[in-house]
C-alpha cells in the first residue's frame, strides 16, 4: 500500500515537476515602484518564499487601462519586464517556480488611476458598491463605460502581449485572473454583464471573452504553462449571478479543452454572504467536472490542506494570508512548527515592514 499523499508529496503541474503541493496564492501588496515597476524589494519578498512548490505572483495589470489600485505592478512596459526579471532570477536561483497573474480590473478602478482620467471600462455600465482605492485615499466607485464590441479584440491582444512580456521576464508560466469580480469575472456573471451582443446573454456568450483570452495566452505559452483562477462563489466587488452553479459548471467544462497546467479555485467562504447554492461550489464539486489539476485556495491550514489532498478533492493547496507572515511555510508545515501571526495593517502598501521582515524558523530557534 502506498503512503497517503500530503501537501509535501511531489506533483506534476503541467510542464513542471514540483517538489511539494504548497502554492503561494496571488497577493496584492501595493509595493511596486514608480511606473508600476517591481524592484529589488519585491525580488527579496518572492525569493524568501521560493520553497513553495509554486508561487503565483500578485495580480499584475496587462495594460495601463487594467490598473485599479495604487502601486500594483504591470507587465506592459519594458521597464516592468526588466523589474520582473529581478524577481524571476531570484526565485529561480533558489530552485523555485513562479507564474505571473495576468489582471485587468475592469470597473474596479477610478478615473484618477486611468490614462487621461478616463472612465474605467466594463461589460456594462453598472457601478460596483463601495469605494475605489486611489493615491488620494478611498473614493466612491464611478459608473464604468461599457466596452464597445470593436474594443474587445484590443483587450484580447493586451492579454496576449502581456503573456509575451511574461515570457521575456523569465516566468515559468502565467495565471489568468478570472476571479474576484475583475474584468473577466464581470463578463462571466449576469449581475455585471447586461450586454445584448455576442458577449452577453447566454452562458456561452458571457464565457466568450475568457475563452478567447485563454486561446490567446495559450498561443504564447502552450496550455501546460497556463493556469486560470475562478471564484465561483465569490461576492467580493459586488458580484452576483442568477445561476452560479450552471454558469461555473459550464465554464469549467469548457476549460477542459485547453489542457491547462491547472485550474485554481477559490473555495466558498463560510459565515459570509454566499448563498446556499454558492456554498456548494467547492473544489470537491468541480472535481467531477474538471479533467485536470486543481488548486484549492481559501481558509486552509495544515490540517485542511492535507485532508483535501488525501481525499483527492484537490491536487495542490494555495495559502494567502499565511504566506504573508510565513516565508518558510513549507518548512514550518514539514516540522509542524508554530506559525507567525499576520499583521493586516501592513497587507496593502508601505515598505519592508510586514513584507520582508517576518522571521524564518531557523532564525527563531537558533
Ligand atoms: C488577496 N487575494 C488575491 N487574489 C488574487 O487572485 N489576486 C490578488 O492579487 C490577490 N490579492 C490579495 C491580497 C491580500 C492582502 C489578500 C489577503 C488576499 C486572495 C488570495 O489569493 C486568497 O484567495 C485569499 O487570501 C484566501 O486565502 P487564505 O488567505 O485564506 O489562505
Amino acid at each position: 500500500m502506498s503512503a497517503e499523499k500530503t501537501m509535501l508529496s511531489p506533483v506534476r503541474l503541467g510542464a513542471y515537476e514540483l517538489p511539494n503541493r504548497i502554492v503561494m496564492a496571488p497577493l496584492t501588496r501595493n509595493r511596486a515602484g514608480a511606473g508600476n515597476v517591481p524592484g529589488p524589494l519585491n525580488a527579496t519578498y518572492y525569493e524568501q518564499r521560493a520553497s513553495a512548490g509554486l508561487i503565483v505572483t500578485e495580480a499584475t495589470q496587462i495594460s495601463p487601462q487594467g490598473v485599479g489600485y495604487p502601486s500594483t505592478p504591470g507587465i506592459h512596459s519594458p521597464e516592468q519586464v526588466e523589474g520582473w526579471r529581478l524577481v524571476t532570477d531570484a526565485v529561480h536561483a533558489r530552485g523555485g517556480h513562479i507564474f505571473l497573474q495576468l489582471w485587468h480590473v475592469g470597473r474596479i478602478s477610478h478615473p484618477s488611476l486611468q490614462p487621461e482620467g478616463a472612465l474605467p471600462v466594463a461589460p456594462s455600465a453598472i457601478a460596483p458598491e463601495g469605494m475605489a482605492s486611489t493615491y488620494s485615499g478611498p473614493q466612491p466607485f464611478v459608473t464604468p463605460r461599457a466596452l464597445a464590441i470593436e474594443e474587445i479584440p484590443g483587450i484580447i491582444e493586451d492579454y496576449r502581449k502581456a503573456a509575451e512580456n511574461a515570457l521575456k521576464a523569465g516566468f515559468d508560466g502565467v495565471e489568468i485572473h478570472s476571479a474576484n469580480g475583475y474584468l473577466l469575472d464581470q463578463f462571466l456573471q449576469d449581475g455585471t454583464n447586461h450586454r445584448t451582443d455576442e458577449y452577453g446573454g447566454s452562458m456561452e456568450n458571457r464565457a466568450r471573452l475568457l475563452m478567447q483570452v485563454t486561446a490567446a495566452v495559450t498561443s504564447v505559452w502552450g496550455g501546460d504553462r497556463v493556469g486560470i483562477r475562478l471564484s465561483p462563489s465569490g461576492v467580493f466587488n459586488s458580484m452576483s449571478d442568477s445561476n452560479p452553479k450552471a454558469l461555473f459548471t459550464y465554464v469549467v467544462n469548457e476549460l477542459n479543452r485547453f489542457n491547462l497546467a491547472y485550474l485554481h479555485l477559490v473555495e466558498p467562504r463560510t459565515n459570509e454572504t454566499a448563498s446556499p447554492e454558492q456554498q456548494e461550489l467547492t473544489c470537491g464539486y468541480f472535481r467531477s467536472v474538471y479533467r485536470g489539476t486543481l488548486i484549492s485556495a481559501g481558509g486552509h491550514d495544515r490540517e485542511s490542506g492535507n485532508q483535501a489532498i488525501a481525499s483527492g478533492d484537490a491536487d495542490l493547496i494555495a495559502f494567502g494570508r499565511l504566506y504573508i507572515s510565513n516565508p518558510d511555510l513549507v518548512e514550518r508545515f514539514a516540522q509542524n512548527a508554530p506559525l507567525n501571526p499576520y499583521d493586516r495593517s501592513t497587507f496593502y502598501g508601505g515598505d519592508e515592514k510586514g513584507y520582508i521582515d517576518y522571521p524564518f524558523l531557523k532564525l527563531q530557534t537558533a
